[in-house]
């Protein structure tokens, strides 16, 4: 008899529709491959790789590279595979128990939820307004109350593209003495990063990855700032080598050459704009205000539209029953082509053409 772990067969998985796509914009993936002079470097860097050594130098020379863009030391930096393997581990630290508590806004990242059970922590959603602020006021409140071990915001926040201003960010931060993890996944986006708040505020942690604006998901490379108390706890939850060479190797240089990135973001950025600008002329189309690479947008039809989008082999995210997430569809910036392609089957649609 398989006896596993009480819990794991109830666990909720992160259910994305994944197939072979004609257009894919369901995953807030970045719409390009490396920009050609960065996979250039990229190739001769992969070709001096000491394939047959467990990875050594490779972790500390990207964390040295971010530790100085950031001004704070080396041991701020941890560096995980994606942001999703941080964020676990984090989850992980501050859990471990039904009294330990963790707070973040609902809707949000649905892997927070998922991560808190895993770590056998409480999860405590707070539920975001109508039109999908979070009420700061609220969200302290909760976490006083529920004497929670960690806090978490992510910001700009994902499903909904809304984002808190730095000064509301620093608010909570003055407000709570939990671990306050802030998610920056989409920050390139956004730009106002609450990194610089982490020398005033020790119990807070930024998480970043390099999935989305620098185009690496396929690599699972992330990281986090935080005190050294903080990161050298969640340096004890990594397995030996959690990393692998090939990515750290690949990270390093998208580092380095960062600003190659700057028009791709841009490109994103601007094609966000036209297409919140080109959604709303659809009759009863609600597109919420985004500062990232994705819109939400809401129709009373969008069931059936997301499932007209599939069927024409374009995936977009729909988000079936989740709370306060009905008739919405996330549809992540494509290339300008693909957009308009997106925009013409919705015509169609709504014309009865498709
Ligand atoms: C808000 C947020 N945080 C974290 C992640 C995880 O990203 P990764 O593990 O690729 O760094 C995602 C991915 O979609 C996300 O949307």
């Amino acid at each position: 008899m398989l006896n596993f772990r009480n819990g794991l067969a109830d666990m909720p998985s992160y259910d994305v529709v994944e197939r072979d796509w004609k257009i894919k914009v369901n995953a807030n993936e970045c719409n390009m491959n490396l920009p050609p002079l960065v996979a250039e470097r990229v190739m001769s860097r992969l070709s001096r790789v000491a394939y047959n050594r467990y990875p050594n130098e490779e972790e500390n020379a990207l964390a040295e590279q971010i530790s100085r863009n950031f001004h704070v030391e080396c041991e701020n930096v941890c560096i995980g595979n994606g942001s999703s393997e941080i964020i676990e581990k984090l989850f992980y630290a501050f859990g471990g128990s039904s009294e330990h508590k963790i707070v973040y806004p609902e809707p949000s990242f649905s892997m927070y939820g998922i991560y808190a059970k895993a770590a056998e922590a409480k999860g405590v959603p707070v539920p975001l307004d109508e039109d999908y602020k979070l009420d700061i006021e609220k969200f302290i409140k909760v976490v006083k109350e529920s004497k929670a071990s960690m806090a978490v915001i992510c910001n700009p926040n994902n499903p909904t593209g809304s984002a808190l201003t730095l000064s509301e960010i620093e608010y909570i931060a003055q407000n709570i003495s939990c671990a306050f993890l802030v998610d920056e996944a989409y920050i390139e986006f956004y730009g106002q990063t609450a990194a610089g708040l982490l020398q005033n505020y020790p119990h807070l942690i930024v998480a970043r990855t390099f999935s989305k604006a620098y185009g690496l998901a396929s690599c699972r490379v992330g990281y986090m700032l935080a005190s050294k108390e903080i990161a050298s706890m969640v340096e004890k939850a990594y397995m030996p080598y959690h990393m692998n060479v090939l990515s750290l190797a690949v990270a390093d240089i998208c580092y380095q050459m960062r600003q190659e990135f700057v028009p791709h973001i841009q490109m994103m950025i601007s094609e966000r704009k036209r297409m919140a600008k080109e959604l709303k002329k659809f009759e009863d189309f609600i597109v919420y205000p985004s500062e990232t690479n994705f819109l939400l947008v809401r129709h009373p039809s969008a069931v059936k539209l997301n499932k007209a989008l599939m069927e024409a082999g374009i995936g977009i995210r729909s988000f079936g029953n989740a709370p306060r997430l009905e008739n919405t569809l996330r549809i992540s910036m494509g290339r300008r082509e693909e957009n308009d392609a997106i925009l013409n089957f919705i015509q169609g649609f709504f014309e009865g053409r498709v």
